[in-house]
This record gives structure tokens, C-alpha cells and sequence, in this order.
């Protein structure tokens, strides 16, 4: 629509419902509390509207219809890979991706915004059913050319006193780890937080500290890459992947169909030492 069609429509809307639904402060366009009932009235509706549209496909049987997936920051790393043969094998299916961090998911989680999430350990205190897919070791990574890159074994005690570029608060990469250091009783200096695993990864091989994220983030050319991964006493620390939804959540056939392939498959897609997949087959 053109912008002076979106202006018609939306003061035929006002009209229709007999207050503002727009405020200016300045320049700064607000919703008025109006505005904002009618916008979540909408985004029920919507949602309710796309709900009616998977029962009817799945009244019919169809594999077909919109996946909506909420992955957390870290899994973009495999997601995309298990994605691809997913809908090869599955043309009708679209799929929405929301890729965020823990602490966001698991808001999107108790909203029941999404079908599955995918994510690290799996919160307390929600109604949910998980399943465990596969590990996800965190390992501590330097620069290459770091001092300590042939040191063996080295004492957990000595990151006491490194620098560390760490995710943001949020991020269940982070959690994992203060976890680790707090049960240890050793201090963990974060020089510089950043809200992005590939930031992280530049800063590290620039020399601006030490990090720790999930070994899925440096792929399988790590040797080549400008990172090594520190033989630290205690690491990889042990994590692995979930897939998670709603206990009381009627999945609609689109997503019992992705669970199975998540099942069947993720390992080997994922890249991890696993058993070799099964056939491709519907
Ligand atoms: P993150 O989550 O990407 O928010 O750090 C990863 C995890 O929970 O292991």
C-alpha cells in the first residue's frame, strides 16, 4: 500500500472505533492505550487465524502449513544445516525462525509464541516437555597465537586472573559459565560483554581476552581459523542441546513432523559424531 492509502485506512479505523489510536509527542508518532489494545487484539487474531489454518491442513493430513521455530543465539550455528534437508524433504512447509537469546526465548517460551524451541538446558518452573537432542561442550577459546595454545592441562584456577569477552547477561552461554565459576569460588573478570558470538570471536583474535562459547561456534576449520581452544582442566564443560515446548500445547502435524526429523537426524545434520542417518524417506 502507498503511505497515504496506509493514513486513509487508518483514520477509517479511528473512526470505526471512536478514540485516537495515535498520539505525538514532537514528531514521535505513539500508540494511545486504544492503539495498543487494538494492536494485541490483532496479533491474538492473526494468531488464532494461523492456528485455524494448521488445523484445517492437518484435518487433511497435509504436511503443509508454517513451522515457527524460536532458536537461541548460539543455535544458528546447526539450525540453518538441519533446516536445509528439512524442507527439501518437505517443499509445503514454511518455516519462521526467531533466533534470540535464553532469556528472550524463554519469554517467547511462556507466551507459547512459537511450535519448538531450541535451546541449552531447559528452565525451571515452566509446564514443558523436552527432549534432548545433542551435546553442546563450551570450551575456553584464545587467540592462535596465545601463549598457553600448547600448554596441556592447564589449572582452571589460572583463568582467575585472565580477561574475558563474555555474552551479554541473558545469554545461557553466560549463565553456564559464571555457574561453573561460582561453584568453583573463582572470580570471573569480564573485560568486555558483547550480545554477539561472531563480536566475541573478532575480539578474541584480536587479543581483547579469552572467551568461553559453545564449540559449535568455531565450525570444523578451527585449526584454521585465528582461534585455538585452550586445554583447560574442567572444559569442555558439559551442555547439550533440547528441543522444548508447552506441556499443554497440541502440536499441530508440522511440528510432530520436525520433531521426528529432529530425532532421526540432528546429530549426523548438526555435524556431531553421530549414527549415520536413516534413509530420506517420508
Ligand atoms: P545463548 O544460549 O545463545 O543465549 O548463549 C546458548 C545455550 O543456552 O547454551
Amino acid at each position: 500500500m502507498t503511505q497515504p492509502a496506509v493514513s486513509k485506512k487508518v483514520s477509517l479505523l479511528q473512526e470505526e472505533v471512536g478514540l485516537a489510536l495515535f498520539e505525538y509527542v514532537g514528531k514521535r508518532r505513539h500508540l494511545t492505550d486504544a492503539g495498543r489494545e487494538l494492536l494485541t487484539t490483532c496479533g491474538d487474531w492473526l494468531e488464532t487465524w494461523s492456528r485455524f489454518e494448521q488445523s484445517i491442513a492437518d484435518l487433511k493430513g497435509l504436511k503443509q502449513g508454517r513451522l515457527r521455530l524460536a532458536v537461541v543465539t548460539t543455535g544458528k550455528y546447526f539450525m540453518p544445516r538441519v533446516l536445509g534437508p528439512f524442507c527439501d524433504l518437505y517443499p509445503g512447509i514454511d518455516i519462521s525462525m526467531q533466533v534470540l537469546n535464553r532469556h528472550r526465548l524463554i519469554e517467547r517460551l511462556t507466551d507459547n509464541s512459537d511450535d519448538l524451541y531450541i535451546m541449552g538446558a531447559p528452565p525451571d518452573g515452566l509446564e514443558i516437555e523436552s527432549e534432548r537432542l545433542m551435546e553442546n561442550p563450551l570450551v575456553v577459546l584464545a587467540p592462535a597465537s596465545h601463549p598457553w595454545s600448547n600448554r596441556r592441562r592447564i589449572p582452571i584456577a589460572d583463568l582467575a586472573d585472565v580477561a574475558f569477552v563474555m555474552r551479554e547477561q541473558g545469554s545461557g552461554t553466560r549463565t553456564a559459565v559464571e555457574r561453573e565459576f561460582r561453584e568453583r569460588g573463582l572470580p570471573l573478570h569480564v573485560k568486555l560483554e558483547l550480545g554477539s558470538n561472531e563480536a566475541i570471536k573478532q575480539a578474541v583474535a584480536a587479543g581483547l581476552g579469552l572467551t568461553v562459547l559453545s564449540r559449535s561456534t568455531v565450525g570444523p576449520d578451527a585449526t584454521q581459523s585465528e582461534l585455538v581452544e585452550l586445554d583447560v582442566r574442567g572444559f569442555p564443560l558439559r551442555r547439550s542441546w533440547y528441543v522444548v515446548w508447552p506441556r499443554s500445547k497440541q502440536l499441530s502435524v508440522v511440528a510432530r513432523t520436525f520433531l521426528v526429523f529432529l530425532r532421526e537426524r540432528v546429530e549426523f545434520l548438526a555435524g556431531s559424531s553421530g549414527p549415520s542417518p536413516p534413509e530420506l524417506t517420508r
